[in-house]
């Protein structure tokens, strides 16, 4: 994401690059002496059946079902892509292929409901009809198909909940009739703020697709219609229910606390639930100077570790705006007697996976605390298995922090499909958080993350884990201890459903973190040198060194077992210029595929993989992009060294056949969040902060008014895209 801020905001803008991870770990190139010769043993070792996971509940990340009639034993179809690339461009309005057409499902501002008036495009709403209008920043999302008796089932195309992510307020100018009213640092008027409350969070709608196949729109007044907002009332579960480091004024048990904020990317559950995943809740959480003088030097060293310092201002400021709890809440100081009489420990309420029921709205919301707390980009399943545990990969996004993945304790049970919330206590809460560490020779291991194991105890001198609350509260603190890798900020995931190998974007990073490899100087703070999965550094022209453009990694579980704690990995694609220098375009991108800073991920069902850029490096030639792509697997490329020096592994390079562009969006935008109908004839894409380094006196978007008028005046808006084919037929492949 990125922000705009009022001026008196910006003097202390939270940044999501920013780094805060001062930990010695060790980095790959004091272990790049290893040999890359295991890499073509894995080569040859690679035996994973293709289609072995298709008789699995494969819902996957895009929402594409399976058909019933799938079995182990069947032969997936070779998949092609099927349109002609869109070619970069600056243009204002969702550019797609030829045969395929873009419509809106809904924008910010949109009524969920009867009874409140259309967005009026001049910032005239109320705070409270937020609680009933699509909120600000689309960003993750997911599909659920929904039966006649409104419950979850799995194969339907035509009706479904659409889950959206709201992360932030997106351009203040945008949101409020103009602008954020600031006054030496003090938001003067409470109802911006509390309108801000409330555009943040999740929505979810009912969408129905018309006979014609083509036709698809939200039902207004739905009684699934819901939102979920900064200020919603939920329940914390797992290691760290009622310890004391979640207990405050309004939970002096710690068992509850009130709204999900900054929320990124998703994830989603095989028995029909929402996840979604609080990232930069920093922009929103401030601490009193002095401080630090009420403190343990423990809970000092914590707060440290996630960027929260003493008399740090929150760039949102909302706890400047009055006493009233709905707004003093916003400080992680000590003021009170106790911490059941203060809000010292809101910070510890956020940096969470969220589960929701999107079939029950009455169903308040669960932190489920298991899954560790950091800047939770997203949570994202391996395929479920009948009698095998559930699993999910997480990245920390971040400059130089860490990927995890959480292994559920019970075992899948598909009779748990449309148990709600019953079922994510049954599997979200109990299980094993690991951190992975990535080796140079290809090789990775993933490192547990449990109280009392790999020096994650009391008397550890970093950092002394009481119990398994500490443990996954202060995760981050945890991947240190243990040597996790550091890695180029962990964006979204995604697990192909034909052969179980995971992805994650790395979307870029730059030399104040991951300094130039020919340097001698001492490492400060959190930096790190270039290592073998993170391996490139140079300049993009314009002075951003280090990996300015991004890549995506990918690893194979041993013996292809979602639980196993070793794994091979290579590097799938290099984000780069077409015509970058062969040791920065490692994966020889062309003017029909080239992209910069990878962010969005997925695969459908199909094992089609769509690729979606945030980005800032090449956006004075493209607005960002959507990608599809059909991957090998690990292991199909070789060794290479890439610019800076520095050995790694990559994948096969990619072609026009393997990888091309599908889509490119508005200005000043991101393409972030997918989601695909089982029948994969509807795609939904979100459009996020469009126009956002333009003002109400300079506006440099009208979209998503400007798709359809090219005259338009209107306010850019952050919306979730429907791209269907003008013919009904299955989308890009
Ligand atoms: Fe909200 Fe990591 O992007
Ligand atoms: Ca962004
Ligand atoms: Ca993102
Ligand atoms: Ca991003």
């Amino acid at each position: 994401m990125n922000q705009n801020l009022s001026p008196a905001a910006e003097a202390n803008t939270y940044d999501d690059d920013a780094i805060v991870n001062p930990s010695a770990n060790a980095h790959m190139n004091q272990l790049l002496a290893a040999r890359l010769s295991r890499r073509q043993a894995l080569r040859g070792g690679v035996s994973v059946t293709a289609g072995v996971l298709l008789g699995s509940t494969a819902l996957t990340a895009c929402g594409g079902g399976n058909d019933d009639d799938d079995t182990a034993t069947e032969t997936p179809q070779a998949l092609r892509l099927g349109f002609d690339a869109v070619a970069k461009n600056l243009d204002d309005r969702v550019t797609v292929p030829a045969g395929y057409q873009v419509s809106i499902l809904h924008a910010l501002g949109d009524p969920l409901h009867w009874g409140d008036a259309s967005w009026k495009d001049d910032g005239s709403e109320s705070a409270q009809s937020y609680e009933r209008r699509v909120g600000d920043g689309h960003d993750g999302m997911h599909w659920f198909g929904l039966s006649e008796a409104g419950t979850f089932e799995v194969n339907r195309s035509d009706r479904g909940l659409l889950c959206v992510n709201h992360e932030y307020v997106v351009g203040p100018y945008v949101l409020h009739a103009s602008g954020r009213t600031v006054a030496d640092n003090v938001r003067t008027v409470p109802a911006e703020v509390e309108k801000e409350i409330y555009a943040h969070g999740v929505s979810v709608c009912e969408v129905r697709r018309g006979a014609s196949g083509t036709a698809v729109s939200m039902v207004r007044g739905s009684r699934f219609n819901r939102r979920v907002t900064s200020a919603t009332e939920m329940d914390i579960a797992g290691p760290a229910r009622g310890s004391a480091l979640m207990v405050t004024k309004f939970s002096p048990t710690g068992v509850r606390t009130r709204g999900t904020n900054n929320n990124c990317a998703n994830g989603y559950t095989p028995w029909g639930t929402y996840l979604t995943c609080e990232e930069n809740f920093l922009n929103v959480i401030a601490r009193a100077a002095g401080d630090d003088a009420a403190r343990t030097l423990k809970e000092v060293d914590a707060l440290k570790r996630y960027g929260l310092p003493e008399g740090r201002r929150s760039p949102y400021l909302w706890n400047t705006a009055g006493s009233d709890d709905l707004f003093a809440r916003w400080t992680s100081s000590v003021v009170g007697a106790s911490a059941a009489e203060d809000y010292r420990n809101v910070f510890n309420t956020f940096g969470w996976v969220v589960e929701i029921d999107p079939f029950n709205p009455d169903a308040a919301p669960v932190k489920r605390t298991a899954l560790g707390r950091f800047n939770h980009e997203g949570a994202w399943p391996a395929p479920a298995v009948a009698g095998q545990p559930l699993v999910w990969y997480m990245g920390d996004d971040a400059r130089n922090e860490y990927i995890y993945k959480f292994v559920s304790r019970a075992v899948w049970d598909p009779a748990d499909v449309g148990r709600g919330l019953a079922a994510g206590a049954k599997y979200l809460d109990e299980g094993t958080l690991y951190v992975a560490k990535f080796n140079a020779d290809g090789s990775g291991q993933w490192i547990e993350l449990t109280h009392g194991k790999n020096g994650l105890t009391a008397t550890n001198t970093t950092y002394a884990f009481a119990d398994q609350a500490d443990v996954v509260t202060h995760a981050r603190l945890a991947g240190d201890v243990v040597g996790a890798t550091k890695m180029d900020r962990p964006e979204w995931g995604a697990v192909n459903p034909r052969n179980g190998e995971a992805y994650m974007t790395l979307t870029n990073n730059n030399s104040s973190n991951r300094v130039d490899p020919a340097s001698t100087a001492a490492l400060t703070g959190r930096q790190a040198r270039p290592d073998a999965a993170n391996p490139r550094f140079y300049d993009d022209g314009e002075g951003n060194k280090s990996n300015p453009n991004g890549h995506i990694i990918r690893w194979r579980e041993a013996g292809n077992s979602v639980a196993a704690t070793t794994f091979a990995w290579d590097i799938y694609l290099f984000g780069a210029e077409g015509d970058a220098a062969a040791d920065v375009n490692l994966s020889g991108l062309t003017a029909v595929n080239d992209f910069s800073s990878p962010d969005g991920l997925c695969f459908d069902a199909r094992g089609l993989l769509w690729i979606q850029t945030d980005d800032g490096a090449y956006t004075d030639v493209t607005n960002c992009m959507m990608l599809a792509a059909v991957p090998g697997q690990v292991g199909d490329g070789g060794a290479v060294t890439a610019a800076g020096g520095t050995a790694t592994i990559k994948g096969a390079n990619a072609t026009a056949e393997t990888v091309r562009r599908f889509l490119v969006g508005p200005r000043e935008c991101e393409i972030t969040g997918i989601a695909m109908t089982p029948d994969h004839k509807t795609l939904f894409i979100n459009v996020q902060h469009p126009g956002e380094d333009g003002s109400l006196a300079a506006p440099t978007s009208h979209w998503p008014d400007s798709q359809v008028n090219p005259a338009s005046t209107k306010r850019p808006r952050s919306a979730t895209v429907v791209v269907t084919r003008t013919d009904g037929g299955t989308i890009g492949a």
